[in-house]
């Protein structure tokens, strides 16, 4: 049993990263996102996304995302984690940290009581952060097409954000590992599975 999470600034790879773990892991994995890993999370996503709500505040925005948050706790995280399984989960508390925290200028005290709310203190074993420079990761995205409501922030944005990851990382390094990704997937992959066996959070035998 295992709590992973990915982080990481938009065009970093870890929709990619988490989607070759769990290849790898097979039926040991469970698999979620947030915001979106459940019916309820999918309608808060629309709403939180759509460029069209401007009027959103960030207050809002924060409590939004932290109530797609709990669902996916309850819903999919805790239940994964009670059957054994290696829980893999595409953006979790820190991303709050950062894009509300360090990004909008929310309060760091009151994202981290909603987390004790929300989820009850639970926290990932390991945080995978693909780290990437902004105008690499905005170069990625921008090819893609059409921007969500967060995507169309500056970069400036995007740098704050960046930095509060590398931040949280270097206040409790035990807990992350952070991959370079400008890398091919293929090598960023190979890293992130040798550190996952070293740490055994692969569900496999003796882990
Ligand atoms: P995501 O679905 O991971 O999209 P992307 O592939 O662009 O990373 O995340 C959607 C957006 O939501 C992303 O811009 C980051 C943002 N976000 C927050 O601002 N706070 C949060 O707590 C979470 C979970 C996501």
């Amino acid at each position: 049993m295992a709590f992973i999470t990915f982080e990481g600034i938009e065009g970093s790879g870890k929709s990619t990263q988490l989607g070759l773990t769990a290849e790898r892991l097979g039926d040991r994995a469970v698999v979620t996102k947030e915001p979106g890993g459940t019916a309820i999370g999918r309608a808060l996503r629309e709403v939180l996304l759509d460029p069209a709500r401007r009027e959103l505040t960030p207050m809002a925005e924060l409590l939004l995302y932290f109530a797609d948050r709990a669902q996916n706790v309850a819903e999919v995280v805790r239940p994964g984690l009670s059957q054994g399984r290696v829980v893999l989960c595409d953006r979790y508390v820190e991303s709050s940290l950062v894009y509300q925290g360090c990004g909008r200028g929310l309060s760091r005290e009151a994202i981290l009581s909603l987390a004790e709310l929300a989820t009850g203190g639970l926290r990932p074993d390991l945080i995978v952060l693909l780290d990437l420079p902004v105008e690499e990761g905005l170069a990625r995205v921008g090819r893609r097409g059409s921007q969500d409501r967060l995507e169309s922030e500056r970069t400036a944005f995007h740098q704050r954000v960046r930095e509060g990851y590398l931040d949280l990382m270097a206040a409790e390094p035990e807990r992350w590992c952070r991959l370079d990704a400008t890398a091919e997937p293929g090598t960023v992959f190979a890293r992130l599975w040798e550190t996952l066996q070293a740490r055994k959070l692969t569900g496999g035998p003796g882990s």
